[in-house]
């Protein structure tokens, strides 16, 4: 296999994987991200009639999603927000009780993604969808460049 088409091929995958870790740190400028949105309404349905479809701002890369509940499980509040990324850890996410109120809070980060509300401690996860696919993505092309090479150097 030519010299020269190793170094094109080589090009390439360093210019795809340049462009995938770019995309898994914080890729505010090249991904918009939509979200539904409302304040302090009463139940899920509400909020999705009146979500305004309307990307988050730069930067906001996450929904976020709070569903208070009374003790039968009824809906009390919602509210769904676009934020950046430091308001959708491990420890934001779950839910809590107190005074017979449960509130669960979940963030995802693929538009529309947060159509549904949380309701109790499976559904209320940090769903960190987008920028995993990122990284596999990285993975992915290191790997294919690792055996490109072996294969280059068999041949
Ligand atoms: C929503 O409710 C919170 C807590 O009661 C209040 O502080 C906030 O001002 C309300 N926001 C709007 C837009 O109504
Ligand atoms: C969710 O998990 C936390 C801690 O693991 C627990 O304290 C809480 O009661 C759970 N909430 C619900 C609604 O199951």
């Amino acid at each position: 296999m030519p010299v020269r088409f190793c170094l094109l091929m080589l090009a390439t995958f360093t210019t795809v994987l340049s462009k995938a870790s770019f995309y898994s740190q914080d890729s505010s400028t090249e991904f918009s991200l939509t979200c539904f949105t409302c304040v302090n309404v009463s139940n899920n349905e509400v909020c999705n009639q009146y979500a305004i479809d309307r990307p988050c701002p730069a930067g906001k890369t996450f929904c976020h999603t709070l569903h208070a509940m009374g003790q039968l499980g009824e809906s009390w509040l919602v509210n769904k927000k676009c934020v950046d990324r430091s308001e959708c850890t491990q420890d934001s996410v779950g839910c809590s009780r107190s005074d017979g109120q449960t509130t669960c809070v979940s963030c995802c980060d693929e538009s529309y993604c947060n159509e549904p509300v949380p309701r109790n401690n499976a559904t209320a996860v940090l769903r960190n969808t987008r920028n995993a696919g990122a990284k596999s993505a990285a993975s992915t092309c290191l790997m294919l460049l690792a055996v490109g090479a072996v294969g280059a150097w068999v041949t």
